[in-house]
């Protein structure tokens, strides 16, 4: 399988300047890179700066050192060739479904006519047929982060974003939107980050699963899931197979160790 890096972090260093004056170091030295048409799942405790990266990507914020480049372009701020997915779905709440799904190419100056058609389109693909008019307000959690999902892929995004989508979800809505959004994957092949605090859903979705350390954030280890594609049809098989379960015992040790570095690290530091 060929390797074509879309993604190249080198180097990326982030701090914050609190309200009191007080510096947090959000990201430290972190390399990475994402290759096209890989489906990246990345896990770490809270706080160790995986927003922060991810938004770092988006062109949202910017940081202290290091660069990123998306197709070879370092990124200056937010381009059409990403779209991120939030986990608190951040729609438009006086806006209809297909207002949301349709409002990137609107910001894109794309015509009424072509907007509504792919994003009816979208809209249908997500399984929402029949709630365009519908607010943000009258949907379930699991049926606004569709129309989250739909609008992140109207622009057809290279690089797809996702910051825990699927966290706020009940567990067989978060089933259905992982196969979905596997599913997706596997059709449109496009490049995806995507940030979870489950382990189980870090195997389950990626490719390769990057492991943050807490603050500073930093890159720990990349682990590769020796787990067969598509895996779009029936993830429950997948979590009793030999593979998942060996991977995930290994990233439970890894997350204990870390831990226990931590602890250790603040004991004498
Ligand atoms: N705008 C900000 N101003 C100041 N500090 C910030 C800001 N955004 C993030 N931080 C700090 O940077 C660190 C990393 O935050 P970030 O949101 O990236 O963590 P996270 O890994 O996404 O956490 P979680 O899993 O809880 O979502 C935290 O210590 C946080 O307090
Ligand atoms: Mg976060």
């Amino acid at each position: 399988m060929g390797w074509d890096t879309v993604i190249e972090i080198r180097g990326l260093g982030k701090r914050f300047v609190g309200q009191d004056g007080g510096t947090v170091e959000a990201l430290r030295e972190v390399d990475l890179d994402v290759g096209d048409n890989e489906f990246l799942t990345v896990l770490g405790p809270s706080g160790c700066g995986k927003t922060t990266l991810l938004k770092a990507i988006a062109g949202l914020i910017g940081w202290n050192e290091g660069d990123i480049h998306i197709g070879g372009r370092p990124v200056r701020g937010p381009g059409p060739d990403r779209s991120m997915v939030f986990q608190n779905f951040a729609l438009l709440p006086w806006a209809t479904v297909l207002d949301n799904v349709a409002f990137g190419l609107r910001m894109r100056g794309v015509a009424k006519a072509e907007r509504d058609e792919r994003a009816r389109a979208l809209i249908n693909m997500v399984g929402l047929s029949g709630f365009e008019t519908k607010r943000p307000g009258e949907l379930s959690g699991g049926m606004q982060q569709r129309v989250g999902i739909a609008r992140a892929l109207a622009v057809r995004p290279q690089v797809l974003l996702m910051d825990e989508p699927f966290g706020a979800l009940d567990e067989q809505t978060r089933r259905l939107l992982q196969e979905e959004l596997l599913s997706i994957w596997e059709e449109h092949r496009l490049t995806v980050v995507f940030i979870t605090h489950s382990m189980e859903e870090a195997v389950l979705l990626g490719d390769r699963v990057v492991l943050m350390s807490a603050r500073p954030g930093r890159i720990a280890e990349i682990v590769p899931v020796p787990l067969d594609r598509p895996r779009s049809r029936d993830l429950g098989a997948l979590e009793r197979s030999g593979h998942y379960v060996e991977v995930t015992a290994y990233l439970w040790d890894r997350l204990r160790d870390m831990h226990e570095e931590h602890s250790a690290s603040r004991v004498s530091g």
